[in-house]
């Protein structure tokens, strides 16, 4: 209670191409927290798919919602937003009080034994960095004699409460959002000094761990690792983090989080693409769209010297004929809402085997409300509403209440719902993208 947060306040100099980030600036500042506020516990798990949820261990210990004034530090988001998003790193002491994660460490070996989930295991022996992908085998998460870590990637997409965790991180847009991964070392684990490109929370959560962290430019990798490893980290902060407490990293400051005794992280991270994947994925884009008049035709032909050569005037015809090829801002608005709704490629939704009928959906949603499947992506823009990589087509009249559902992901039982609403939704519950609230 009262506890005192720690802060730095430092710039970035980034010559990188993807990222324009202000010049160096260094100062020190210490912001003590407002007095932490209550905290509600959080509704008990619903089972994961695979898993039978009268199988599962109990929660290690109740999650509390972080609510945003001790989630950012007292910091309002326009505060955060305005001072430290890709700007500086900040350190919460106490961002979750009382957090504990939201598995246990058997659940989070079962993910990543799965082979529908994401995973890697890190471990160094000697000098030697060795990294191995999913799914891991029961035998590697008791290695004893190096030290090691396993971390298990869109644990949002497969646990509720790791998606609601997710989402109270919606003072960033949801279209920037990516995924929660989950990491459990053993003391002295982790995955080297590195940096990443994109902005990253790391929020902890059994056990302790040691960030060191650096604002070096000097980038420079360890050749024929298969890891990022910085062949030179010259730390300049040194934190251990206790359960609950947060560390934001913008991209690129160098890190190395050390494991002190077994732990687990919570890596909330942002998606940063690339101009060259965008562009990639909008010419594919165009390419399923494009619609161009028109054939090749030369009535004027003359004979020319050398018949192998492709003569100048074939190629500026061809330039003309291309130049046909035009997009519009609705155009680029279609394509992102299409573009960042679209579910990883090993993504699959799972329709209900014997969905409820229309009327028994009405009474389940009448008593417990709509919730996305943590799966869905729903989002709008200018373009209107995109859900799993396409653009659906909502009545005038449903457009507030399908904003709220893509703003909180769950329609309130007390929800107005009218059979237009329901029929939407029955469908989007048939093809496995939500169904009745089961938090
Ligand atoms: C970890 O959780 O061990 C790694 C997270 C990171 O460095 O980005
Ligand atoms: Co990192």
């Amino acid at each position: 209670m009262g506890d005192a947060a720690t802060f730095m306040i430092q710039g970035l100099d980034d010559s990188d191409r993807h990222w324009q980030i202000p010049a160096r600036q260094k100062e020190r500042a210490i912001l003590t927290l407002a007095e932490q506020v209550n905290v509600a516990g959080i509704a008990p798990r619903s089972g994961r798919r695979p898993y039978c949820a009268a199988e599962r261990q109990p929660i290690i210990a109740a999650m509390n919602l972080p609510a945003l004034d001790t989630l950012l530090g007292g910091l309002s988001p326009r505060q955060f937003l305005e001072e430290y998003w890709q700007k500086k790193p900040l350190l919460i002491r106490q961002a979750v009080p009382g957090f504990a994660g939201v598995l246990t460490r058997d659940e989070l070996f079962d993910l990543a034994c799965d082979p529908d989930v994401e995973s890697r295991h890190v471990r160094r022996e000697g000098e030697q960095w060795i990294l191995e992908h999913g799914p891991q085998m029961r035998g590697r998460l008791r290695g004893k004699r190096h030290p090691w870590t396993v971390l298990v990637q869109g644990v949002n997409l497969w646990v509720p409460e790791g998606d609601r965790l997710l989402h109270h991180f919606d003072f960033i847009p949801q279209a920037r959002l990516d995924d929660l991964m989950i990491s459990y070392a053993v003391d002295g684990g982790g995955v080297g000094p590195h940096f990443d490109n994109y902005d990253v929370f790391l929020l902890q959560g059994t056990g302790r761990r040691r960030w060191l962290i650096s604002d070096q430019q000097d980038r420079a990798l360890v050749e024929g690792a298969p890891l990022r490893i910085l062949q030179n980290f010259e730390p300049t902060h040194d934190w251990t983090l206790e359960p609950g407490d947060m560390l934001y990293l913008p991209p690129h400051w160098a890190h190395n989080g050390i494991a002190v005794g077994e732990c687990t992280t919570y890596s909330i991270g942002f998606r940063s693409p690339t101009a060259q994947e965008l562009g990639t994925e909008f010419l594919g884009w165009m390419q399923e769209r494009l619609c161009l008049d028109g054939l090749y035709a030369d009535p004027d032909l003359s004979p020319q010297t050398h018949s192998a050569e492709i003569a100048p005037r074939m190629i500026d015809q061809i330039e003309r004929m291309l130049a046909g090829i035009r997009w519009t801002r609705a155009d680029v608005a279609a394509f992102v809402g299409e573009y960042l709704t679209e579910p990883k490629s090993h993504i699959f939704f799972d329709p209900p085997e014997e969905p409820l009928k229309r009327k028994a959906f009405a009474r389940a949603l009448e008593s417990r409300g709509f919730a996305l499947d943590p799966r869905s992506l729903l989002l709008f823009s200018e373009a209107g509403f995109h859900l799993n990589g396409e653009a659906i087509e909502i009545p005038e009249t449903l457009a507030p209440q399908i904003t709220e559902l893509a703003d909180h992901r769950r329609l309130g039982a007390g929800s107005l719902w009218t059979p237009a609403l329901l029929d939407l939704l029955h469908g989007w519950y048939c093809d496995g993208f939500g169904g009745p609230d089961e938090a």
